[in-house]
């Protein structure tokens, strides 16, 4: 027992004095599983935990799994840090083997290892504990694989398995231990850590979170702040389907050029989202690189009159030559689109009708059908894929269904989202007439 609460004052003079980390810190049984909202200081506890049981145990060997290399790198940045800590309030050298941004090996035969998603080199140690750090960004097929790896190098020592993460949707590795028809679910001991846990406990995070909250969707709020598993089903484009467009882009090796630039030539595509009650355009430019349509070129026009945007507008057709541009006609888009339709023609620059659930649902639909079959590549852009993401359907008392994105104070943002929709109409839409591009 002694030794139980040295660990846990340790633990908080290194850095974990939030009640959820000594919660979690304490726990000593054999499954956890934590969900979490974003910035709690997960990574952070899991870290002290692990240099405290490696440090106290002979012979303890430790594997912490995170999904890439870059949060692999910081989970051990954090270890080393709690590591010159604990020698600074110690006053002692630890004597250590190795020590390295992937591994720390003592001098006492205990060992840390902080891998990235890689099977292969978690089956060739066995070890005491294994954590898997992040798990709501492992994906189904991914986590298995992981967790096939972790029960072997498990299974010579009996070892202990931590799984803790941010819900992504209820799929996924994590969802697995938290699905409570799940026969994995019943083996674990559960920790949920909400927004208001370390709000109750730091104020200036409290004021964080409220500002964050002004930005995000209910649902967005729910998963990244209360740590819920939100149920996608209302979402037009879920985690799964930006994903698989996210890796198309990734596999392709696309950039997205500057604005300003001038692409080689090709054909372009371009969608307008004219700011209506917000002071933002939007300009999504398209290029169809062999089957693939892909993002060249995105552009936000911040508190810019009108004039000023027609000119920027102008240039880049000039520089672009889009086969086609698109534009929403909503409020002053109508304006936008007369001046750029008596300038190119009616069969280069036309209007989307938004105004009108059926077509705004047809528009909508394409583009996530371009998505579905891979045809659409999108870079990893924050903005966009949280206004897509958070873009959903409601179905209205008459039967209806509605549309919307983003919820803020004043507007839907989804300004984003329906450039980019413009973009795929222009690439997708037939022209008018006989013009011969
Ligand atoms: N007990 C604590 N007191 C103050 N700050 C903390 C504490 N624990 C973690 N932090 C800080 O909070 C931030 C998020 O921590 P991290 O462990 O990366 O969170 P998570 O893994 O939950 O996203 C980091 O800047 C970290 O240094
Ligand atoms: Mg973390």
């Amino acid at each position: 027992m002694a030794k139980k609460l040295d660990r846990l004052e340790l633990a908080k003079k290194l850095g974990a004095n939030f009640d959820y980390q000594q919660a979690v810190i304490g726990c000593h049984d054999k499954y956890r599983t934590v969900r979490k909202a974003r910035q709690i200081g997960m990574t952070t506890a899991l870290g002290i935990e692990s240099l405290l049981d490696a440090f106290m145990q002979d012979d303890y060997v430790i594997c912490i799994i995170s999904p890439t290399s870059r949060q692999s790198l910081r989970m051990m940045r954090y270890i080393k840090k709690a590591f010159r800590r604990f020698e600074k309030l110690t006053g002692s050298m630890i004597p250590t083997e190795k020590f390295t941004s992937e591994e720390i090996v003592f001098h006492h035969g205990s060992e840390i290892h902080s891998l990235p998603n890689n099977p292969a080199g978690i089956q060739g140690i066995d070890c005491n504990h294994a954590i898997i750090d992040e798990a709501g960004l492992f994906g189904q097929r991914e986590g298995e694989d992981i967790i096939d790896a972790v029960v072997g190098s498990l299974s010579a020592k009996k070892g202990r398995l931590t799984i803790s993460g941010k819900p992504k949707g209820k799929r996924g590795l994590l969802w697995q231990y938290w699905d409570t028809s799940s026969d994995r679910y019943k083996e674990f001991t559960h920790f949920t850590v909400t927004w208001k846990d370390r709000a109750r406990q730091d104020k200036d995070y409290e004021k964080e979170v409220i500002t964050h909250k002004r930005i995000l969707s209910a649902t967005q709020f729910e998963e990244t702040y209360n740590a819920e598993f939100i149920d996608e089903g209302v979402l037009i484009f879920p985690h799964d389907i930006l994903d698989a467009s996210i890796a198309l882009w990734k596999t392709n090796g696309f950039v997205v050029m500057p604005f300003e630039g001038n692409p080689e030539s090709g054909r372009t595509y371009v969608g307008v989202d004219f700011g209506r009650k917000r002071d933002l355009t939007e300009i999504h430019v398209l290029k169809q690189e062999g089957k693939i349509l892909r993002t060249l070129m995105m552009k936000s026009l911040v508190k810019m009159n009108f004039e000023d945007q027609k000119d920027v507008i102008d240039r880049m057709m000039t520089r672009v030559r889009p086969v086609r541009m698109v534009i929403d006609e909503r409020g002053l888009g109508l304006a936008l689109l007369d001046y750029f339709q008596k300038k190119y023609g009616e069969s280069r620059v036309q209007p989307m009708k938004m105004s009108e659930q059926r077509s705004k649902e047809r528009l909508i639909l394409q583009c996530r059908n371009c998505i579905t079959d891979l045809q659409l590549a999108l870079p990893p852009n924050d903005e966009l894929h949280e206004q897509m993401h958070s873009f959903q359907k409601e179905y209205t008392d008459h039967g209806n269904v509605r549309y919307f994105g983003k919820v803020d104070e004043t507007d839907f943002m989804d300004d984003k989202v329906i450039a980019l929709v413009a973009a795929v109409e222009a690439a997708q839409s037939k022209p008018f007439g006989f013009t011969i591009m």
